[in-house]
């Protein structure tokens, strides 16, 4: 327990959604490096965007700049102490923290009413698990959908687009998932697509795309 209470703002979410006219949720994509997260992600924005919606994008890469940066890239700006204390690499507490911090910025932006899209490896079962009560605690059940992009290691490993695999096969990267740490499936994911399925990345995301706007909805 804490000295810290939760303090109850006097604009609703409600408010901000009825602003909006759409319900916040988050899309949260997940799958191993070069999997196509980020393009299908990309054009689910682009396709929300095109329809009117109000969205935003978190995409691993991105993150790690700035919210989620590793150590050294913050030790210049504020020291090696504090770099070593809040840098994250790629261990798995360092991935659980990762993943913690944006449920956490999910939650809120989903809270403000946005299409909230998120695009990281997230390999750990149990910390997706907790990012979707994170995000279902600010809000109700269904505000989350866990997206799995079911690549296959080997095609994911052929496009290598960033030549990481090839890094991390050479044993130049510590911790690579899928090479050398695990990756664990969703068990039930809401959206389960497959790799090798021969459909392009809009049309992958023409299927969240439809999902979203199906039955039930807002
Ligand atoms: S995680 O697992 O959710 O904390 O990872 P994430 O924040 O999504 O960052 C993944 C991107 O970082 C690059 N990268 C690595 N990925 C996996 N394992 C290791 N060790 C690693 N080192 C660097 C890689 O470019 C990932 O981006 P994507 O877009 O997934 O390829």
């Amino acid at each position: 327990m804490t000295d810290i209470v939760w303090h109850q703002g006097t604009v609703s979410r409600e408010d901000r959604e009825k602003l909006l006219g759409q319900r916040g949720c988050v899309v949260w994509l997940t799958g191993l490096s070069g999997c196509g997260k980020s393009t299908i992600a990309n054009e689910l924005d682009r396709l929300l965007t095109s329809a009117g919606r109000a969205t935003m994008l978190l995409d691993g890469d991105n993150i790690r700049h700035g919210l989620c940066a590793p150590p050294a890239m913050l030790a210049g700006e504020h020291g090696d102490a504090f770099a070593e204390r809040f840098g994250l690499g790629f261990g798995e507490i360092d991935r659980e923290e990762n993943i913690r911090r944006i449920g956490s910025v999910a939650a809120l932006m989903a809270s403000a009413g946005l299409i909230t899209l998120t695009a990281f490896v997230s390999p750990y079962r149990r910390d997706r698990d907790r990012a979707r009560k994170i995000v279902e605690a600010a809000g109700e059940k269904g505000d989350f959908l866990e997206v799995f992009v079911d690549t296959p290691l080997e095609v994911c490993e052929k496009r290598d687009p960033k030549g990481l695999y090839k890094k991390a096969r050479a044993g130049e990267i510590k911790n690579f998932t899928g090479i050398s740490d695990p990756y664990e499936s969703p068990a039930d994911p809401e959206i389960h697509l497959r790799g090798g399925d021969d459909r392009t990345p809009t049309e992958q995301a023409q299927e969240i795309f439809d999902f979203l706007a199906g039955p039930g909805r807002r």
